[in-house]
């Protein structure tokens, strides 16, 4: 009987929390008049940003043009992760907006913006599941055989996939077995491989990556970034000798940009976070 009392107690705090996520609202669009998102410059336009008291970004503005690639560099905690949630919209700005193509992501509806961007996280969560479950997570249309080995071989894993008994059948997660860091990236960069969206946002992983690791996933992301629009969190100089354009981030906003040629003789920052050669997260 007491043991008994003790499941039930247990059982009620945790029902209690599964229905207070229930309970969340879903979100919504904010404006009834929605135009359909099209393809071209994104711009943030006057953007400010907090986190209750704690303000991240005051003003910032910033073009990104189609097909380039745009890194962004600074010190820990600047909020380079944050302006990726603003761009995702999991959060929307306090001010500002963001323009796609010159139309407010005010006007343009949330699943249909979400479609136009990939995230590859620094992190890479895997879910409990098939490999092949893990690759195709969150896609909408049906998806062949075929273009899962093919987006595999381009994302550098099909190697090691193929490599455990039961392939793309392989489970992963709780039950399963454990990813090294550079394997769930590479998975997670074959996912952006058949979502083949027109940007791409990248937050490169800070962990350790052995230099073998590191190469596959630079050549993995050589591949994807063609023809596309690439805003990528780098923390190693070689991802950005090659960017068209850098966005140095200091707190509460940009600190400059430009090309590494440009930024290495202006910006103090730069030249310091250059310095540390790998830098901070
Ligand atoms: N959900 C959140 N709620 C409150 N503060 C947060 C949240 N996410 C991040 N922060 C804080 O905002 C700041 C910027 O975070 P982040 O964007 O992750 O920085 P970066 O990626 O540049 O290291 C940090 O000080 C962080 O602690
Ligand atoms: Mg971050």
């Amino acid at each position: 009987m007491s043991r008994f009392i003790t499941s039930v107690q247990s059982a009620k705090g945790s029902t209690e929390r599964i229905f207070n996520i229930l309970d969340e609202e879903d979100e919504k669009n904010k404006n009834d008049f929605l135009e359909e998102p099209s393809f071209g410059t994104l711009e943030l336009k006057d953007i400010g940003f907090a986190y209750g008291e704690k303000n991240i970004f005051e003003n910032i503005n910033l073009k990104i043009m189609p097909n380039t690639v745009t890194a962004l560099v600074g010190p820990s905690g600047v909020g380079k992760t944050t302006l990726f949630y603003l761009l995702e919209r999991f959060y929307d700005p306090l001010k500002g907006e963001i323009l796609l193509d010159g139309k407010s992501h005010l006007n343009i509806d949330l699943d249909k913006w979400r479609s136009m961007f990939s995230y590859v996280s620094q992190d890479c969560p895997i879910l409990a599941g098939t490999i092949r479950e893990n690759i195709t997570y969150g896609i909408q249309r049906e998806v062949s055989k075929d273009e899962i080995i093919n987006a595999s071989i381009l994302a550098n894993c099909h190697e090691f996939i193929t490599s455990f008994s039961d392939g793309y059948d392989t489970i992963l997660g709780e039950r399963g077995i454990n990813l090294s860091g550079g394997q769930k990236q590479r998975i997670s960069i074959a996912r952006a491989f058949l979502r083949d969206t027109p940007f791409l946002l990248l937050d490169e992983a800070t962990a350790n990556l052995d230099t073998n690791s590191e190469n596959m996933i630079k050549h993995a992301l050589d591949n994807l970034i063609y023809k596309k629009t690439t805003i990528v969190i780098a923390h190693r100089i070689s991802t950005i000798q090659n960017a068209d354009q850098i966005v140095v981030l200091d707190q509460g906003g940009i600190s400059g940009f430009g090309t590494h040629d440009q930024l290495i003789k202006s910006n103090k920052l730069y030249q310091l976070l250059s310095n540390q050669q790998k830098m901070t997260s």
